[in-house]
């Protein structure tokens, strides 16, 4: 029995996203909260033929504590998304708090359960969803994920697109850093099958995958961010989790987290220097299994690209840590 809680379930990517996990014969039990509109969105989508049982709550009658209660993955996308012109990094003064507030749900009502943190700023609120946790001493590092799927979800269709392949999801390139601009380190020298794309050309194409955010912001023109592609990133982050943990074997996602607290972690936090990371991760029974490390075979340019991407996430994971150990 698996047990799926969507925080902000209510919103652009939260409602797409419920309707992924509702589809999903891996899901029995999806459990929606968000602040407006979640009851609404549980009946829509309780009417449709499958397994999943599906409830909605609000704030009121101990909504959140329901909502969490038993709940095996938690996914989080609640939070204000970008309009133009801004950066992820303005969004921390409200989704900061919320974030915050959120994880102490989950640090009291399902401690044991996955948590994937879609909000952003991602680079700065799997840090204070981290340091709540470690406050209410339930932190398992290998439990907590920054959802950065969307970015390789990106690497493989833009990808595709400069090599006329076909089928996009048989390109795979690995992505790394962090989930903000140039905190975005997508190594196309390592890309399975491998690629031949003239020089010029990558830094085009980094260059699109680091910044593809700011090109649906731009589109929608003030009416929010990526809501499709991201229910589409973040189903795909989930279902992986929940495989995983039923005895899937060889599934490996790109995600951020805590690396001193991982397996395989410590040694590539030593390498750039800062705990929160994201490499790909396989994932196992119980969370992450092995972080791998990409970063000892990629070339020049990448190794430019990481260290402008180390500086940004270090006043990032500063910038979350100094919040949450604030006093509310
Ligand atoms: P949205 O405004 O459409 O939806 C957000 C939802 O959160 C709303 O329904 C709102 O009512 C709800 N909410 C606000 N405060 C809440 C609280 N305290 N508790 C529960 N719910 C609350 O925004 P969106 O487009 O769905 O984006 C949500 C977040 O996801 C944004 O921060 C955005 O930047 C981020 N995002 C991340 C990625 C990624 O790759 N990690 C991709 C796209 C968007
Ligand atoms: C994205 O990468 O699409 C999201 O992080 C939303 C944004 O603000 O760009």
């Amino acid at each position: 029995m698996v047990k799926a809680a969507v925080l902000g379930a209510s919103g652009g990517i939260g409602q797409p996203l419920s309707l992924l996990l509702k589809a999903s014969p891996l899901v029995d039990d999806l459990a929606l909260y968000d602040v407006v509109n979640s009851p609404g969105v549980a009946a829509d989508l309780s009417h449709i033929s499958s397994p999943a049982k599906v409830t909605g709550y609000l704030p009121k009658e101990d909504g959140l504590k329901n909502t969490l209660e038993g709940a095996d993955v938690v996914v989080i996308p609640a939070g204000i998304p970008r309009k133009p012109g801004m950066t992820r990094d303005d969004l921390f003064k409200i989704n900061a708090g919320i974030v915050r507030d959120l994880i102490t749900g989950v640090a009291k009502y399902c401690p044991k359960a996955f948590i994937l943190v879609i909000s952003n700023p991602v680079n700065s609120t799997v840090p204070i969803a981290a340091e709540i946790l470690k406050a209410h001493n339930v932190f398992d590092p290998s439990r907590l994920f920054g959802v950065t799927t969307l970015d390789v979800v990106r690497a493989s269709t833009f990808v595709a697109e400069v090599t006329g392949e076909k089928d996009s999801r048989s390109i795979v390139v690995p992505v790394v850093g962090g989930h903000s601009g140039d905190t975005i380190v997508p190594l196309l020298s390592l890309a399975r099958p491998p690629l031949s794309i003239p020089t010029d050309k990558c830094d085009g194409l980094v260059n699109r995958i680091q910044f593809g955010g700011d090109e649906v912001v731009k589109a929608k023109d003030g009416a929010g961010s990526a809501t499709l592609s991201m229910a589409f990133a973040g189903f795909r982050f989930a279902e992986s989790v929940i495989k995983a943990v039923g005895g899937e074997k060889g599934i490996v996602e790109p995600c951020y987290v805590y690396l001193p607290g991982v397996p395989g972690g410590d040694e590539i936090a030593k390498v750039v220097g800062i705990d929160f990371f994201a490499v790909p991760i396989e994932l196992g029974p119980n969370g992450v299994a092995k972080a791998t490390n990409p970063l000892g075979s990629i070339n020049e340019r990448e190794k430019e690209l990481l260290e402008v991407a180390i500086k940004g996430l270090k006043s990032n994971i500063d910038k979350g840590v100094e919040f949450a150990s604030a006093e509310p």
